[in-house]
């Protein structure tokens, strides 16, 4: 049996005071619309039709893919009428479920509940009770039975009474759903189109009307302004600080901790205060992460220490940081950052592109640009590869064992022997011998009869 899912995306965000179209907003890093369609695409529907109108340029084109279809409701006469456009796209039988680009958390499973509460047969409403329920559509039961929704503005002050509300979400037998749509009418208090005068007419031709409920109120809260769209995106990094914690994670704070993606953690991960991952980030077991850092699209082995302050951004290449090693405080890991294991990367170090074998230090002011970097290589305080000729990149290539002294410049192309010593404040150009001591530095000179100038009277 078919299933359409149709996505309300109209909404201007009148409050949200932004030039943004509203489910462009984000929580954890990605639009409202698209959690919605992530949801949506957990469902196997047929198809997937989003109802766009204001900003719909910009919607169509921050979102577009493959297999999505948009439709367009201008001008705007009410949520019966923005249905009445998705028609064209529906089967003719089937199930149709009605989803808010702008409530973005919403669970697969309740989407899926209330599909099967429909069954194609009956029309099933998504409600939940709330202490406040102002605002709202009200849902009104004969005893039991569902008789229909008053909208608020329409309610009698005893209907205002009713604590259960239509949260916007139903799913519909897609056949009864296009017959009912035809015969809405806008006589109401706002002069609309409203979708929910369908269940009186389900009602009245007999058809079963039926109330699922999601199984926590974070489910059906929508965004309208800037202070709820803070409140849902603290409830989603609390749940998935939940689901870490329930694995074993260790958070200094939960209520601390950002998740823009997909954070897998391995045994005894300590996670300090105020971290923020993006991407895809892999902590292996015996992880700790200090406070203050952000990482993104990284693998992160056994062990292994990210002290505060650490920035690293695999970007497209990924950052890869083997077992037991150091990095931070105050570090930045660039793509391609590739350590191996035990290696030491310190205070204001930059690598990027970047392979360091086995125990290689790099612990103060350093930087390292598509260099490859032997077992135990000590580089020195101040030291940077010269790897960009101002139109192309080249390679450093450091042997195993070798000392790179302080403040030394390494002009790209070009290979250090192992086991080699460069002395501090050498710019090397030309590649070094294994196992001597190069320096390239002027000769140091004492002039006796030297006089300091002395200012003119
Ligand atoms: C609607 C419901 C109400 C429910 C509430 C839940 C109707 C008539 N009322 O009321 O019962 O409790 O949602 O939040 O359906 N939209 C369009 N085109 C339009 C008008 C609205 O696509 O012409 C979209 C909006 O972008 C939004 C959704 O429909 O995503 C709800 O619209 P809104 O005007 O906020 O309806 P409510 O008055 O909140
Ligand atoms: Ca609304």
């Amino acid at each position: 049996m078919a299933l359409d899912i149709v996505i309300m995306a109209v909404g201007k965000g009148t409050r949200m005071k932004s030039a943004r179209p509203k489910v462009l907003h984000q929580i954890a890093g990605r639009g409202l619309l698209q959690h919605v369609l992530q949801t949506a695409s957990m469902l196997a529907a047929d198809r997937i039709i989003t109802i766009i109108g204001h900003g719909a340029d910009e919607v169509e084109q921050a979102i577009g893919a493959p297999g999505l279809r948009f439709v367009r409701q201008m001008p705007q006469l009410g949520t019966g009428h923005a249905v009445q456009q998705a028609l064209p796209e529906l089967h003719g039988e089937g199930t149709t479920l009605i989803l808010s680009g702008d409530v973005p958390l919403l669970e697969a499973k309740t989407a899926t509940a209330l599909v099967d509460s429909c069954g194609g047969q009956r029309l099933a409403l998504l409600t939940i009770d709330l202490p406040d329920p102002t605002g709202y559509g009200r849902i009104l039961r004969d005893g039991h039975a569902v008789q229909g929704i008053v909208e608020h503005k329409d309610a009698t002050p005893t209907q205002r009474q009713i604590r259960e509300i239509y949260t916007g979400m139903m799913a519909a037998p897609t056949a009864h759903l296009r017959r009912w749509l035809t015969r809405l009418t806008n006589d109401n208090a706002q002069g609309e189109y409203y979708l929910t005068d369908i269940v009186a007419m389900a009602v009245a031709e007999g058809v079963p009307v039926v109330a699922a409920q999601p199984a926590s109120e974070t489910e059906v809260l929508g965004v309208n302004s800037p202070a709820q769209l803070a409140d849902l995106e603290r409830r989603y990094q609390r749940a998935r600080a939940e689901v870490l914690m329930e694995s074993g994670v260790r958070f200094a704070d939960p209520a601390r901790f950002d998740v823009r993606g997909e954070l897998l953690c391995g045994r005894d991960v300590d996670i300090d205060v105020n971290c923020i991952f993006e991407g895809r980030v892999e902590l292996a077991d015996g992880v700790q992460v200090g406070a203050n850092c952000v990482i993104r699209n990284a693998v992160i082995g056994t062990n292994a220490a990210i002290l505060p302050f650490t920035h690293i951004d695999g970007e497209k290449l990924g950052v890869k940081i083997g077992a037991g090693s150091l990095v931070g405080p105050f570090a930045r890991l660039r793509p391609g950052a590739n350590l191996g294991e035990e290696v030491h990367i310190g205070n204001f170090v930059e690598v990027k592109n970047s392979t360091l074998a086995k125990g290689a230090k790099a612990n103060h002011l350093a930087y390292l640009g598509d260099a490859t970097v032997g077992e135990r290589v000590n580089y020195g305080a101040g030291s940077i590869t010269a790897n960009y000729d101002g139109a192309n990149k080249h390679r450093t290539v450091i042997g195993n064992d070798v000392h790179v002294g302080s403040n030394c410049v390494l002009v790209a192309p070009v290979t250090l022997g192992a086991g080699g010593t460069i002395g501090a404040g050498s710019t090397i150009a030309k590649d070094t011998p294994a196992e001597q001591l190069t320096v390239v530095r002027a000769k140091q000179v004492s002039l006796s009869g030297w006089r300091r100038p002395v200012k003119k009277k």
